[in-house]
């Protein structure tokens, strides 16, 4: 939050200020009027409802808006029959988008109930053209649109809804402005992701994230740590930095900086116990940043080092820059300089032109490696990137079975992976009530692994120690030790 602002203290009937954040917050003084004013005629909040649908950089800045919503006063709630309804977009795969769309027509029938419902759509889907062309052609139900480059706009764009009819419609197609300083909620008091660079200049050849979330911007180390001080004194004690590549961070800083070195300062940090970060372009990977880690006493036994394909061939053709050789080479390498490390990754089956000895690649891979977990995922053709042109798309029996054959080799080794430390002790970070059982906690291990163990709710934020008693697949049933 901005520092020395009072909402109730900005003049309203004066001209906005032309700089930012103080201009947002001069819009969030004027949005707060109107939810006083709901209040009067209703003897109530208006409630708000955020729902993400994308990856952890959405869910940051689905925690942006919802600080924004909490400061104008409004009541914020998880469900869609709200007065108000932020749908935060991905369109990484096309099953997010239909995902959307679904759920759209759902939101369509809570505001025929209720006519002064209003809906607002941001995100990486707003960024595609099409997407916006179907929305204003048949979805003039909802009030709000904007994208990814404006979002630190949302009080202001909020104001203008309130203010006018019909739906508006406001998206940038890029920006080199980052704009630091606004309210956030977190969703957990005692954890937060925080942005270290946005955008991505990579262009695998299958991705949308550069053409919704622009060009790779990092941010100043200087804001960075300051608001890390800030969420440790308030109560932090992990982190998760994120970006699209963090190991390119800084690159293009006035004084650059390593991502090394970034992590090296963030480690002086008193409060902050534990440092997680995504995601790691294996092309990217330094040895500074595998010592940083091996010497770290707070950086997370966990790298997600997204593989995409086993086979040079196919990797070549989604632009990734590295071969099968160079990938597993240095798996091993940080297996060897960090032993109880656990590697993830992020794998993709049917890209154009991949036969199924493509796939014994990538399993081959997954075999040697040892996957700690992977996500598995079917390609997604994307409009306007450079693999949906390419002519040998796979036929859909073939990716399934491709599919099929990787997911059973993935959870195979998975489950031996996480096995690995039955009958040891670890530290859990516990982060929530068992959702099947009440009687039970839920947290992580340094290495990401989810261990269930009986304790009170008051311990969900410490980090205790908790002996691994059984592996059941993916997780640990444990129980505290003192
Ligand atoms: N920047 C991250 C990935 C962000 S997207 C990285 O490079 O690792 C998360 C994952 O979605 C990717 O790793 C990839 O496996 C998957 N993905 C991206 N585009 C896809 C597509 N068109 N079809 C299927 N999966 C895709
Ligand atoms: Fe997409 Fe590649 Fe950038 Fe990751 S690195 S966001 S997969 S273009
Ligand atoms: Fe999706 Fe955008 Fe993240 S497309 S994966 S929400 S960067």
């Amino acid at each position: 939050m901005f520092e020395g602002i009072e909402l109730d203290k900005i003049d309203i009937s004066a001209n906005p200020p032309a700089e930012e954040p103080v201009r947002q917050y001069y819009f969030m003084a004027k949005c707060r009027r109107w939810v006083m004013d709901f209040e009067y005629k209703n003897g109530r909040l208006p409630k708000a409802c955020v729902t993400t649908f994308g990856c952890q950089m959405n869910a940051r800045d689905s925690e942006k808006l919802v600080g924004i919503l909490r400061q104008v006063g409004y009541e914020v709630t998880e469900e869609e029959n709200a007065d108000f309804v932020i749908f935060n977009t991905c369109t990484v795969r096309d099953n997010a988008n239909q995902r959307v769309y679904g759920r759209l027509g759902e939101l369509k029938s809570y505001k025929k109930r209720n006519p002064a419902m209003k809906i607002a759509l941001c995100g990486c889907m707003m960024q595609e053209p099409a997407v916006i062309e179907k929305l204003c052609a048949s979805y003039r139900f909802v009030d709000l649109i904007f994208g990814t480059h404006n979002i630190f706009k949302f009080a202001e764009l909020l104001c203008r809804s309130f203010e006018g009819q019909g739906m508006i419609v406001d998206i940038w197609e890029d920006t080199d402005q980052i704009v630091e300083e606004l309210p956030v909620e977190r969703k957990y008091p005692f954890k937060s992701g925080i942005n270290i660079m946005f955008g991505c200049n990579n262009f695998c050849s299958y991705c949308i994230v550069p053409y919704v979330r622009g060009r790779e911007r990092s941010r100043e180390p200087e804001d960075i740590l300051r608001e890390i001080r800030r969420l440790a004194a308030d109560g932090v004690v992990e982190i998760m930095l994120l970006g699209q590549n963090v190991n390119s961070y800084g690159k293009n800083l006035k004084e650059p900086m390593s991502f090394a070195g970034l992590l090296r300062e963030v480690e002086k940090i008193e409060g902050v116990e534990r440092i997680r970060f995504m995601t790691s372009h294996p092309k990217d990977l330094s040895d500074e940043l595998i010592q940083v880690m091996k010497e770290s006493r707070k950086i997370c036994r966990h790298l997600h080092l997204p593989l995409q394909s086993g086979s040079t061939r196919i990797l070549e053709r989604m632009n990734r820059r590295y071969t099968k050789e160079q990938y597993v080479a240095l798996a091993e390498k940080i297996r060897r300089e960090i032993p109880d490390i656990a590697i993830t990754t992020d794998i993709i089956v049917g890209f154009p032109g991949e036969t199924m000895e493509d796939v014994e690649e990538t399993i081959d891979v997954i075999r040697r490696v040892k996957y700690d977990n992977a996500f598995t995922f079917i390609y997604s053709k994307r409009t306007g990137t450079p693999a949906a042109a390419m002519e040998d798309q796979v036929p859909e029996k073939q990716v399934k079975e491709g599919f099929e054959r990787v997911l059973k080799v993935v959870q195979d080794t998975a489950r031996a992976q996480v096995a690995r430390y039955q009958g040891q002790t670890a530290e859990v970070l516990v982060e929530e009530i068992n959702a099947q059982d009440e009687g039970l906690l839920t947290g992580r291990m340094s290495n990401n692994t989810l261990v269930h163990f009986p304790g009170p709710p008051e311990l969900i934020g410490r980090i205790v120690l908790v002996a691994l008693d059984k592996c059941q697949g993916f997780y640990y049933m444990g129980r505290m030790v003192l």
